[in-house]
């Protein structure tokens, strides 16, 4: 893929507010991004996400509710729920566990690193629910990304009451917290298509220190 390619594709997307219920976005395609999504990176690996991808057109309707009415949750073709997994012990356990089995080691063996993770993971305190949940932010930006190589439309939401998601999703009893969504279908008739994209300048935005 070349550059003008890829840059093409950040400038055509936009954080798309109405969609064309008419089109549907591939099984094939979904799985794709979801893929993306799913070999994003995070600290040390830990992972600590869920992707739930809600099809049930009653819940989306319950959803779209707790989301300030947001008609992207309805009415795109899927609506991907991210949500940061609250049992920080657990998921840094379950993480020795994945990378011994992995790796053909033992748990034992990996002492040294599970000791690293765990101390990080204390060293936060009450801060390590805020750090994994910044995690979470990694693959929304990758599938969102992935979605626009694709010429599909997404958009991202933090503006949804996370109490009532989780409710409505059965989250709170899975140690997870809905954290952001991702509408993701084909734009239709949208005013927000037409706006000019607003960007700080590549010089406002980036510094080169030589
Ligand atoms: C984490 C995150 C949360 C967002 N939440 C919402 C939201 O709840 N509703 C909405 O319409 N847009 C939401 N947006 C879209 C942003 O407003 C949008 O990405 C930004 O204004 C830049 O515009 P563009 O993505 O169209 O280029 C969100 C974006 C991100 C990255």
């Amino acid at each position: 893929m070349n550059t003008t390619t890829i840059l093409e594709a950040m400038k055509w997307r936009y954080a798309t507010k109405i969609y064309d219920s008419s089109k549907a976005v591939s099984e094939e395609d979904l799985h794709t991004i979801l893929e993306a999504g799913r070999l994003s990176p995070s600290v040390y690996g830990l992972e600590p996400w869920e992707f739930i991808v809600v099809k049930n057109p009653e819940l989306r309707t319950k959803l779209r509710a707790a989301a300030y009415d947001q008609p992207k949750v309805t009415d795109a073709t899927y609506l991907i729920v991210i949500a940061t997994r609250t049992d920080t012990t657990n998921v840094v356990n379950e993480l020795i566990e994945r990378t011994a089995k992995n790796q053909g080691k033992t748990v034992e063996d990996l002492k040294g690193f599970s000791d690293m993770v765990h101390g990080t993971a204390s060293q936060y305190g009450d801060g390590a629910k805020e750090w994994l949940m910044r995690q979470t932010y990694i693959p929304l930006g990758v599938m969102i990304e992935t979605a626009a190589l694709m010429s599909i439309d997404s958009g991202p939401m933090e503006g949804f009451n996370s109490d009532q998601v989780d409710e409505i999703l059965g989250l709170k009893e899975k140690n997870l917290r809905a954290t952001t969504m991702l509408a993701l279908g084909y734009r239709g008739d949208d005013a927000y298509a037409k706006l000019p994209k607003t960007r700080k300048s590549a010089d406002e935005a980036i510094t080169i220190v030589n």
